[in-house]
């Protein structure tokens, strides 16, 4: 795993942002795996900066995302796939036809879902990138802890945490969906690299957990130890639990000078 730390959040996404247009730069068609929460919303108007400088285009890419909720319709303001619109593809010149949420229409069989939406990762050649973020019990996508490190894209209960955790994000009486359809853990394995961001104090343990611990189907995103190329971006607060900082700093100094990290000469 490749850790850096860095100053703040800000400094987070203008980093990923320019590890993605590396990737744009070298691979104009890659295949990029996208992610919501709050921690990407940086980082995603950071990507359309760049886009509307003239820096990058999306033209050539496909995206899936990691999970979309079940049961809230693709137009409700609630839904991922609303997100993504307005955060993102709305913003970009990303042909939308190109842009994959594992939605569950209403007629549809929740449980067929999944694996149509592996098939469909397959037939774009697999996902180049996975831009993500972390739960707080060390959820990734919505695989929640006790999911199984082979998992593929199904069906998954919230946990009664992450509902709390997500409540902040609806109104008093809004219908708050306990279940969604999430990439499995394998198939988040499956990308070429990854890129893990996370920031702020109450994702302090879950790093830890994911970075220094076992690995555990408790902390989901421990089995990314377990992956050839992650990359890890972390703010102060977020890096606070890590006991082996100064590696990390050290390793970021002598590896700054490597350009090119996402061409394969
Ligand atoms: C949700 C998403 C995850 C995301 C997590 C953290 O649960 N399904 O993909 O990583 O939230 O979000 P935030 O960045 O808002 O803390």
């Amino acid at each position: 795993m490749e850790i850096i730390i860095l100053r703040s959040a800000e400094s987070v996404a203008a980093m990923a942002g320019e590890l993605v247009a590396e990737l744009l730069r070298v691979q104009p068609a890659a295949v990029l795996g996208l992610a919501t929460g709050s921690t990407q919303l940086s980082l995603y108007r950071n990507l359309v900066e760049k886009y509307r400088d003239g820096g990058i285009s999306f033209r050539g890419t496909t995206s899936f995302n990691l999970d979309e909720y079940l049961g809230v319709a693709s137009e409700n303001p609630q839904s991922y796939r609303t997100y993504m619109n307005r955060e993102f593809f709305g913003c970009i010149d990303i042909d939308k036809r190109n842009t994959f949420l594992p939605c569950c229409g209403e007629d549809e069989n929740p449980r067929l879902v999944g694996p149509r939406y592996e098939q469909k990762i397959r037939e774009a050649g697999g996902i180049d990138l996975q831009l993500m973020g972390i739960g707080y019990n060390g959820h990734i996508g919505f695989n929640e802890p006790s999911s199984s490190l082979r998992s593929r894209t199904r069906v998954k209960t919230l946990t009664k945490q992450t509902l709390k955790d997500n409540s902040r994000l609806f109104a008093k009486n809004e219908f708050q969906p306990k279940l969604a359809i999430t990439m499995g853990i394998a198939t988040i394995m499956d990308a070429r690299r990854i890129l893990l961001l996370a920031t702020g104090t109450n994702k302090a343990e879950a790093v830890r957990k994911t970075v220094e611990g076992p690995v555990s189907a408790m902390c989901p995103a421990s089995v990314l130890q377990m992956h050839e190329r992650v990359t890890v971006l972390l703010d102060e607060a977020a890096a606070a639990e890590l006991s082996n900082r100064d590696y990390y700093d050290w390793t970021h100094l002598q590896n700054e000078a490597l350009k090119d990290r996402f061409s394969d000469k």
